[in-house]
């Protein structure tokens, strides 16, 4: 398996692939692999005869420097990880902050049409001009036919839908599904970082959802909202940040149902002192 820290060199790369017609797909991740990680390679890998995986840990994206610094960089056990799944069918694209910036680490300011104002974008400032800007970039440079995004992030993956969309980036985009640890709660890196007794805590998450979820066949947003509010400020341990209904599309919270439309749950939760996200389809 290819490990390439340059643009250039994977560039030369994929050019040679392509002339061979081989279909490509791209994995953008930030690295510290995990299972969830691994399910969009799989599926990459299902789909197309070679895959891309980048592992960037993107500046541009962190609102908070500290953040930034504190991000787990495993290159070495990420390509680990990797090999279990192919040996030969998987490129790994690692690049310096250089290499892609150039000595210029700004983002692009990007218009998604106002789902960048939603939830995540109230709560992290040019996170998503960060997300924009750095994903066009390898778009730019992979040029792939695929790339797979998860929906854990969904709010990412609308917003990458749409820029894709408006700037005419000829990618097929493809949302996976959300894999989850078998408590229910969803994969992610900062996982790891919880103190045992928020570990065992954190799976009410996922549960409430699925609750409010049942909840929602009968009763309005306002309520189900009221009702989650509720079941969080009896919990001592995990505090609410926001939960959200809001329509699948635009991410506007929904006020009144309409059966044509469909809603998802969104939800940011504080375990200590580590955000966790999750979302659930309603309908
Ligand atoms: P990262 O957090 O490393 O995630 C990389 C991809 O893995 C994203 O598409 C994310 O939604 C997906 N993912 C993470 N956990 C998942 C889970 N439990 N189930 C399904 N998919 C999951 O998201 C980013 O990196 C960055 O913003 C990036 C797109 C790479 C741009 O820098």
């Amino acid at each position: 398996m290819e490990v390439y820290n340059n643009k250039q060199e994977i560039i030369a790369a994929i050019a040679a692939l392509k002339q061979k017609n081989i279909s490509l797909g791209l994995v953008p991740t930030m690295g510290a692999l995990h299972k969830g990680h691994l399910q969009l390679v799989k599926r990459a890998l299902v789909e197309n005869e070679k895959v891309v995986v980048s592992i960037f840990v993107n500046p541009t994206q962190f609102d908070n420097s500290d953040d930034l610094e504190k991000y787990p960089r495993t290159l070495n056990t990420d390509v680990a990880l990797l090999k279990t799944l192919s040996e030969k069918d998987i490129l790994v694209y690692a690049p310096t902050v250089n290499d892609i910036y150039e000595g210029n680490t700004v983002s692009e300011s990007f218009d998604f049409d106002g789902l960048e104002y939603e939830m995540e974008g109230k709560f992290r400032h040019g996170h998503f001009d960060g997300v924009g800007t750095i994903v066009k970039r390898l778009f730019g440079i992979i040029a792939p036919d695929r790339a797979y995004f998860g929906e854990k992030d969904y709010q990412q993956l609308a917003i990458i839908k749409n820029m894709v969309e408006k700037h005419n980036i000829p990618v097929k985009i493809v949302g996976c599904d959300i894999y989850r640890e078998s408590s229910g709660l969803a994969m992610s890196s900062r996982n790891t970082r919880l103190k045992p007794v928020y570990k065992e805590a954190a799976p009410f998450i996922y549960r409430t959802l699925k609750s409010a979820r049942a909840h929602f066949g009968t009763k309005s947003a306002t309520l189900v909202t009221q009702w989650v509010t509720m079941e969080f400020a009896k919990h001592n341990l995990l505090e609410l940040e926001y939960f959200i209904i809001a329509d699948a599309e635009t991410l506007k919270p929904v006020h009144r149902k309409s059966s044509k439309k469909k809603y998802r749950a969104f939800i940011a939760v504080y375990a200590d002192d580590i955000r966790l996200i999750d979302n659930i389809a309603l309908n």
